[in-house]
């Protein structure tokens, strides 16, 4: 039967299975305070159980605005940051062609307001000047700085382009029900809106509108994703023993990791698709466990790639790090090597290989060369990168960090650091009630 997979064969010749074992009664524990709501950030909990909860109608709505949308837009530009873009940033590369962006068909996703860099939102300018587009605007709090100055010139440049009331057609909100300066602004102006349920967290919320209704508009199908979830609701949750459970063995073997001195975690791909959802799951752990001077430190590569860079570090650099390779069975296409009579480059040993069977065997090569060179690697896999095993993988990175953080007895839902530089950086800009602040920051750094 086609499953996620967790192995754990190649951490135990750095710890012994029972060390991972001995975390059983705590995970137990853990996955109860979860289902029962009753641990730390309690209140951020409709993300465990919203699978099940997505109704047809909500997914028909979804549908229906993403097909408007669709039909009438060249582009739709989503513009969020954080949670409100990763998890569908993640998907649409998971799943879309490498070379979508280049086709002449079909309506491309674009993103903005994740970054404040002025070439980029210029240049993203510039390209919609010749294009249909519309914009999805996404914010949990609905004050969020980067993606509130992307949707100001966003929605300026629409209402010059097509006039203020087909722009209004054009946007769609997804914010909080009744709060946030988004919600207001969507209200006055009439935009169509989805909400973003009080109890889910920017990061949990890929499978509420903010992550559903962009992949919608990309083409994916948001029932098979949402199926795939609900498989790994089930198959995680606090009934399924321990031994069985794909999430409670990966949180259980990470932790003791850790606890030996392992304190950053690699996440590793070999589809250069799944970047992405290493972007996603970076900061689902990392502002999930990263508070209290505790946590993993989470970082990624794309490997065959990054095995010409950062594999020298990995292969003999400083030993606190262990690996997480999260591979991909089947590919979606065949592709064999062709035989060269020249044989300059000595490969005729490979003629009429996959390329899927040369890059599973550099997987396996590099597993064991990091293992000799010691680094503990965690092996997930899934069948194949489908619209079901994404759903599922994503749920089960869910399940697995709240599991996590509460292992290290944190709250995984809060994510109070990431004020420090906002504070900051509106004392530098001269906010109003800001200025000795300001004052001093610039003092600190000499300007
Ligand atoms: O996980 C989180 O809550 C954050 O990373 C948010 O997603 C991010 O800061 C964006 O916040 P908002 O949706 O309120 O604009």
């Amino acid at each position: 039967m086609s499953k996620l997979q967790v192995k754990l064969n190649n951490i135990y010749q750095f710890v012994d299975a029972s060390d991972v074992l001995s975390l059983k009664n705590k995970v137990n524990d853990c996955q109860k305070l979860i289902e029962g709501k009753t641990g730390k950030g309690n209140d951020f909990l409709g993300w465990v159980t919203l699978p099940a909860e997505i109704t047809d109608d909500q997914l028909k709505s979804i549908e229906k605005v993403a097909n408007e949308l669709r039909s009438k837009s060249e582009f739709v530009v989503v513009v969020g940051i954080g949670g409100s873009y990763l998890g569908a940033k993640a998907v649409i590369e998971a799943l879309g062609n490498s070379f979508s962006m280049l086709d002449n068909g079909g309506t491309k996703v674009l993103f903005a307001g994740n970054s404040i860099c002025e070439d980029y939102h210029a240049e993203l300018l510039k390209l919609l000047d010749k294009h249909t587009y519309s914009i999805v605007v996404i914010s949990k709090s609905g004050t969020t700085t980067e993606p509130a100055i992307a949707f100001r010139l966003l929605k300026q440049h629409l209402e010059g382009k097509v006039g203020k009331t087909e722009a209004a057609s054009r946007i769609v909100a997804i914010t909080d029900q009744s709060k946030g300066a988004l919600r207001k602004l969507a209200d006055t102006e009439g935009y169509r809106t989805f909400v973003i349920p009080d109890d889910v967290g920017g990061r949990y919320s890929v499978l509420t509108p903010v992550g559903l209704l962009p992949i919608a508009i990309a083409g994916f199908d948001i029932r098979q994703m949402v199926e795939g979830a609900r498989q790994a609701m089930t198959d995680t949750s606090v009934g399924v023993p321990f031994e069985q459970n794909p999430a409670c063995q990966y949180a259980a073997a990470r932790n003791v990791l850790y606890a030996m001195g392992k304190k950053v975690e690699i996440m590793v791909n070999y589809t250069p698709k799944l970047h992405y959802v290493t972007e996603w799951w970076k900061q689902l752990y990392g502002e999930s466990e990263g508070k209290e001077n505790k946590g993993i430190f989470p970082a990624g590569v794309d490997f065959t790639t990054d095995l010409h860079s950062m594999g020298q570090y990995i292969q003999e650099g400083e030993r606190f790090i262990f690996e997480t390779v999260v591979s991909v069975e089947k590919p979606s296409h065949t592709l064999n090597i062709p035989n060269d009579p020249e044989n300059l480059d000595q490969l005729n040993f490979l003629t009429g290989k996959r390329l899927s069977e040369v890059n599973h065997m550099a997987e396996l090569g590099t597993i064991v060369a990091h293992n000799d060179g010691g680094v503990p690697c965690i092996q997930i896999t899934i069948p194949e990168l489908s619209a079901f095993w994404i759903g599922y993988l994503l749920y089960f990175f869910e399940r697995a960090c709240a599991i996590s953080g509460y292992v290290l007895d944190v709250n995984p839902f809060d994510q109070p650091g990431v004020e420090a530089y906002k504070k900051n950086m509106f004392a530098l800009l001269g906010k109003p009630g800001f200025e000795d602040e300001g004052k001093a920051l610039r003092k600190r750094l000499g300007i």
